[in-house]
C-alpha cells in the first residue's frame, strides 16, 4: 500500500514540504496585515502563545493520525474504526477547498505584482484596487497558478512535492533575510518595530483573540488535514515530535522575520497599518522605487517572486488534500483526480476573483455584525480559517485523546523516538491534548461564533 501511494524520500524533505506548506501567503501577507488591524504587538504575543501552546500539540497528532493509517484525511478515521469521525476528514476538504479557492486569487495577485515589478512599475501600489480589479488579468494568473499547482501535485510525493520544496524553502529563507537589513536602514524603522514589538495590551479584544487563533491554524496549515495527509508519507522510523517542532518553529520564524521585513518598511512610507488585504501590495512598491531604477527591479521582484513561491508550496498542499482522498478513497487516477479538483475549485474562486473591486455586489458581499461589512473573498476567508479550521482542530484533539485514546497515540508517537517517553515535551503533548486544547479550541470556537455571525461580544465583556 504505502509504496502505491509513495512517500517522501527523507525526513528533511517531509520536514521540508510541510514547512513549505505552513509558511505561505499565511506568513508574509495575511500575517502583517492581521497584526496590523490587531493593534501590533499584543496580537503578535496572542499568535504566538497559540502556536506553541494549543497548535503544535494538534499537529503533532496529525502528523501521527496520518502516519499511523497512511491514508487521507477522511479515510484516516474509517481506517482507525471510527468511521463517523471521518465527518472531521470531510470539515477539512471542505475548508482545503474554500481555503484554496481564494489563496489562489491572492497568490495570483502576487504573482501580477512580480511581473509588474520586473516591469519597473512602482505606481502599481497606488493603483492596488485596479489591479485587482482587472478580473483577466488577475484571472489569467490565478489560472497559471492553478496550472502550476496540479502539475506538481499530479506528479506525486518524492518526484513533485519534495522536490519543489527542497529547491524553493532555503531560498526564500535567504531572501527574506535580504530584506530585513535593508529594512532596518529605512528611516522611521524603529517605529515600526515598536509597534510590532512593544505589546500595549489594552489592544487585546475579542477580535484579537480569535483572529490570532485563525492566524495560527491558517498559518501552521493545521485543522484541515493537511498534515493528517502529508503525514500518511512519512516513514515509520522518523521522530514525529521533533519533526513537528521543527515545522512550528520554521513557520513561526518566518511570520516573525516577514514583520521584521514589512513593519519598517510600512512606517518608513508613513502608511496605516490598518490597511487589511492590501497592506504589502499597497506599501512594498514605493519602498522598491526609493531603491532607484535598478536596485528597485531587482529586489521589488525578488520579493514579489519569493512571496509567490512561498505561496506555491502552500497551494501544492492545499490541493493534495483533495487529491490524495480522490485517490485512495475513489480509486481515481493520480493525475485525473489532480486535474479534476483542481477545476473545480477554480470554479470555486471565481466569486473571490470578481470581490475585489470587479463586481460590486461581491465586493460589497456581506454585512455580518462582528466584522462588518467584507467582500466575498474576505467571507469565505473567515469561514474557512477563522471558523472551520480551529474548529476542525478542536474536534482532531478530542478524538486523539478520547476516540482513538492517548495510549495508541503515544505509542504511534513514540515509534521512531524511543527516547521521547517520559521527556517533558511528551507530557506536554499529552496534557494538551487531553485538557487545553479541548477546552480552550471548544470556548474559543464558541466565542468566534457568536461574535462574528450574531455580535453578541462575550470576549470583549470578560476582558472590560
Ligand atoms: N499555511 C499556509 C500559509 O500560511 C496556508 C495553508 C492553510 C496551507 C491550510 C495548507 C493548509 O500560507
Amino acid at each position: 500500500m504505502a509504496t502505491q501511494r509513495g512517500g517522501f524520500s527523507s525526513r528533511l524533505g517531509f520536514i521540508l514540504a510541510a514547512a513549505g506548506s505552513a509558511v505561505g501567503l499565511g506568513n508574509i501577507w495575511k500575517f502583517p496585515f492581521e497584526v496590523g488591524e490587531g493593534g501590533g504587538a499584543a496580537f503578535v504575543v496572542m499568535y504566538l502563545a497559540f502556536c506553541f501552546i494549543l497548535c503544535f500539540p494538534v499537529m503533532v497528532a496529525e502528523i501521527a493520525i496520518g502516519r499511523k493509517t497512511q491514508r487521507n484525511a477522511v479515510g484516516a478515521f474509517t481506517a482507525l474504526g471510527h468511521k463517523k469521525w471521518s465527518i472531521i476528514g470531510y470539515l477539512g476538504l471542505t475548508s482545503g477547498v474554500l481555503i484554496l479557492s481564494f489563496y489562489n486569487v491572492v497568490a495570483a495577485w502576487a504573482f501580477g505584482y512580480f511581473i509588474e515589478m520586473v516591469m519597473g512599475n512602482f505606481e502599481i501600489g497606488q493603483h492596488f484596487g485596479d489591479f485587482t480589479a482587472d478580473f483577466i488579468k488577475v484571472g489569467a494568473y490565478s489560472v497559471i497558478f492553478m496550472v502550476g499547482t496540479a502539475f506538481v501535485v499530479s506528479r506525486g510525493i518524492s518526484g513533485g512535492i519534495e522536490k519543489a520544496a527542497k529547491i524553493l524553502m532555503p531560498t526564500l529563507f535567504v531572501m527574506i533575510l535580504a530584506l530585513i537589513v535593508y529594512a532596518l536602514t529605512l528611516p522611521n524603522a524603529m517605529e515600526g518595530l515598536k509597534f510590532y514589538l512593544i505589546p500595549e495590551f489594552s489592544e487585546i479584544t475579542g477580535t484579537v483573540v480569535y483572529s490570532a487563533l485563525g492566524q495560527a491554524f491558517f498559518s501552521l496549515s493545521l485543522g484541515m488535514g493537511a498534515l493528517i495527509t502529508y503525514g500518511s508519507y512519512v516513514n515509520k522510523n522518523d521522530n514525529i515530535v521533533s519533526s513537528a517542532a521543527q515545522i512550528t518553529l520554521v513557520d513561526v520564524g518566518v511570520a516573525v522575520l516577514a514583520g521584521f521585513m514589512i513593519f519598517p518598511f510600512v512606517f518608513s512610507q508613513g502608511i496605516e497599518t490598518n490597511g487589511g488585504p492590501g497592506l504589502i501590495f499597497v506599501t512594498l512598491p514605493g519602498v522598491f522605487e526609493s531603491l532607484g531604477d535598478v536596485l528597485g527591479v531587482i529586489v521589488g521582484s525578488l520579493f514579489f517572486l519569493l512571496l509567490s513561491f512561498a505561496a506555491f508550496t502552500s497551494t501544492i498542499s492545499l490541493l493534495e488534500v483533495p487529491t490524495a482522498y480522490m485517490v485512495d478513497e475513489k480509486k481515481v487516477d493520480r493525475t485525473k483526480a489532480t486535474w479534476i479538483v483542481a477545476l473545480i475549485i477554480f470554479a470555486v474562486g471565481i466569486p473571490s476573483l470578481l470581490s475585489a473591486g470587479a463586481v460590486e455586489a461581491l465586493t460589497k458581499f456581506i454585512t455580518l455584525p462582528g466584522p462588518g461589512t467584507l467582500d466575498f473573498l474576505s467571507f469565505v476567508a473567515l469561514i474557512a480559517s477563522d471558523t472551520f479550521l480551529p474548529l476542525g482542530g478542536f474536534l482532531i484533539a478530542v478524538f486523539t485523546a478520547y476516540i482513538w485514546r492517548k495510549e495508541n497515540f503515544n505509542e504511534e508517537i513514540s515509534h521512531g523516538d524511543e527516547e521521547i517517553k517520559g521527556t517533558w515535551l511528551q507530557s506536554y503533548v499529552d496534557f494538551a491534548i487531553s485538557y487545553i486544547c479541548p477546552v480552550l479550541l471548544g470556548a474559543i470556537f464558541i466565542v468566534t461564533v457568536l461574535d462574528n455571525y450574531f455580535g453578541v461580544k462575550i470576549l470583549n465583556m470578560l476582558l472590560g
